[in-house]
């Protein structure tokens, strides 16, 4: 694509982009309509918190705040 153009879609999509960002985001009704798939055990919650422990701690922290070790080095903060 030749560079102006491709300028062009760039600043298209950027349009785009933020006035989507504008609306408040709301889960689509398909989406809410999703039914976990994932019986509710202890041996799946148990599971689940092992994953949770590691991969999403560092950043949600040990009770979903936000304030894991790695959430220090993320911009903007809140
Ligand atoms: C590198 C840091 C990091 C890791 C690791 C991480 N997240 Fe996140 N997560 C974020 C950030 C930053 C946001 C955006 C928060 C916002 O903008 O409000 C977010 C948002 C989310 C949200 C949306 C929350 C909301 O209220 O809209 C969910 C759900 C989520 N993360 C789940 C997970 C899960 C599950 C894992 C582990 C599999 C995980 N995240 C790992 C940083 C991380």
């Amino acid at each position: 694509m030749p560079a102006p153009f491709r300028l062009f879609a760039i600043v298209c999509a950027s349009v785009v982009v933020s006035a989507f960002a504008a609306e408040e985001w709301k889960v689509p009704a398909e989406a809410a309509a999703v039914v976990n798939p994932v019986k509710i055990t202890d041996a799946a919650v148990a599971a689940g918190k092992k994953s949770y422990v590691q991969f999403c701690q560092m950043c949600h922290g040990a009770t979903g705040k936000g304030d894991g070790e790695a959430a220090a080095a993320l911009t903007p903060q809140r």
